[in-house]
């Protein structure tokens, strides 16, 4: 089943085009990263399939409703975590948990349960004023997934992160797609998109200009098969995969050979190539 259809949809902001004819398409179950430079209308695509934008042409199906008219239901499957985070500064983690869950008739239990799931379960009476970046937005997170949702919407959830809170949201993450929990994620982090997601596509001047799988992404743009070759005596050689296969054979077959690295583009040399710039600017 499709969990989200996007059909032809444009955006505009005074004149300027942020999203243009974009189409895509999620099954459920499946984790998409939408990865694109700072500007490039991820939070817009995102703010549009949750209706808190408007499309200006279009059409843009959730859970096979009408992203501009989400049923109560709707939003009932779904979690959110966007830029702004929207935490009460002064209450405690708890009772920031506590207002979402009462609003949801979710039970105290779940709360520890989800706090202990993001390792902030030492953290619950603290104010929030006081905790750290890392820490808010595992916050966050928690209060995406207290209502077990169906499919979450993560916009850039690591970014600026310590590396100890990014590995508990990855892992936390790697656990909700074993659940079946579809996921649709915008991160600049090539790290993070090849850890967590099934599909991804690369947003840039209001399309998706590649999609699919990883790998298959990266074997379509990996044109030549040079291959580096470092042989037991530590010398580097730098050798054609088919001109010179002979070669790569022989050194084999004398077990000269000590480690073989095939050179295949990152993502961000397919996005540089297709665009001439550089994803983390
Ligand atoms: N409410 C708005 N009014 C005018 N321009 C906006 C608004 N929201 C976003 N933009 C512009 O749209 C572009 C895409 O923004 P955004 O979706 O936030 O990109 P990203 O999330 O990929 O960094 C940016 O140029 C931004 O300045
Ligand atoms: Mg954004």
């Amino acid at each position: 089943m499709k969990i989200i259809q996007i059909s032809h949809l444009k955006k505009s902001f005074q004149n300027k085009i942020i999203l243009k004819d974009m189409c895509l398409e999620i099954e459920e179950g499946e984790c998409f990263g939408c990865i694109g430079p700072s500007g490039a209308g991820k939070t817009t695509l995102v703010k549009i399939m949750i209706g808190q934008l408007d499309a200006d042409h279009g059409k843009c199906l959730v859970f096979n409703e009408d992203s501009r008219h989400l049923s109560f239901q709707a939003y009932e499957k779904i979690g959110l975590v966007l830029d702004e985070q929207g935490l009460y500064e002064r209450l405690s983690v708890f009772d920031n948990l506590k207002l979402f869950a009462d609003l949801h008739r979710i039970e105290s239990k779940r709360i520890h349960e989800v706090l202990k799931r993001v390792d902030l379960n030492e953290e619950a009476d603290k104010k929030v004023f006081r905790l750290s970046k890392g820490m808010r937005q595992r916050l966050v997170l928690a209060r995406a997934i207290l209502h077990k949702p169906r499919l979450l919407f993560l916009d850039e959830p690591t970014s600026a992160l310590d590396p100890g809170s990014m590995h508990l949201i990855h892992e936390l993450l790697l656990e909700l797609k074993r659940e079946k929990v579809s996921i649709f994620l915008t991160t600049h982090n090539m790290q993070e998109a090849m850890l967590l997601c099934d599909r991804i596509g690369l947003l840039y001047e209001g399309c998706m200009i590649e999609e699919g799988r990883i790998e298959d992404i990266v074997e379509k743009y990996h044109e030549n098969l040079d291959l580096q070759i470092e042989l037991t005596n530590h010398d580097i050689l730098n050798l054609n995969g088919q001109k010179e296969a002979d070669k790569i054979c022989h050194y084999l077959k004398e077990e000269k050979v000590l480690k073989i690295h095939s050179n295949e583009p990152t993502l961000e040399d397919i996005f540089k190539k297709l665009t001439g710039k550089r994803l983390d600017v």
